[in-house]
């Protein structure tokens, strides 16, 4: 499938930021992307830095206007888990159905996804959510919202109605 939508893959993490670890969450989640059709360039790696990360989301969608943007980490309770705050200033429409799909499936592979504080939503054009931070987690999660992203996007950029149908045809 070749749907050709621009993604970007932040990956939040203290250590990774500095690093003292490798990132393989955001090489992951960005190869599934790449098989779905997505345009997507290297992860971009950033603290837990509430204000960093609303500062590259804004970017993301006001100057780069990229279709989706995936957040990789910083879901959790930790003090500096701040990726949903960040998130949930930036957006201007929520989509709670995504991580309600996300953990119903997760928690049916570890009851530790309700740790998981994750939101998704839409900021002008860009359809914005947040992943988990572990290689594993951010995979699983994605897998379970993946395959409905491109018709969510279709529908944000006016491309399609909510039936399929292009408007050009539709109308
Ligand atoms: N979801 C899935 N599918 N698989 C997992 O292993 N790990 C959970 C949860 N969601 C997990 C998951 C755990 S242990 C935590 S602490 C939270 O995601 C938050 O992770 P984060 O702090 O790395 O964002």
């Amino acid at each position: 499938m070749a749907n050709a939508f621009s993604a970007l893959v932040l990956t939040v993490s203290d250590r990774a930021s500095a690093g003292e670890r490798v990132d393989t969450a955001g090489p992951a989640v960005r190869d599934m992307l790449l098989e779905k059709g997505f345009v997507c360039g290297e992860p971009v790696i950033l603290p837990d830095e509430k204000a960093l990360i609303e500062e590259a989301l804004i970017r993301a969608a006001d100057t780069d206007a990229v279709n989706l943007v995936l957040t990789v980490g910083g879901t959790g309770l930790s003090p500096r888990d701040v990726s949903p705050e960040a998130a949930s200033v930036v957006c201007e429409r929520l989509v709670p159905g995504i991580p309600e799909a996300m953990r119903f499936h997760s928690l049916g592979i570890t009851p530790r996804a309700m740790l998981s504080r994750s939101i998704a939503g839409i900021r002008k054009q860009t359809l914005i959510i947040n992943l988990p931070g572990s290689k594993k987690a951010a995979v699983e999660n994605l897998e379970a919202v993946i395959d409905t992203l491109e018709h969510g996007l279709e529908i944000l950029l006016d491309l399609k109605d909510e039936h399929g149908r292009t408007h050009a045809q539709g109308a």
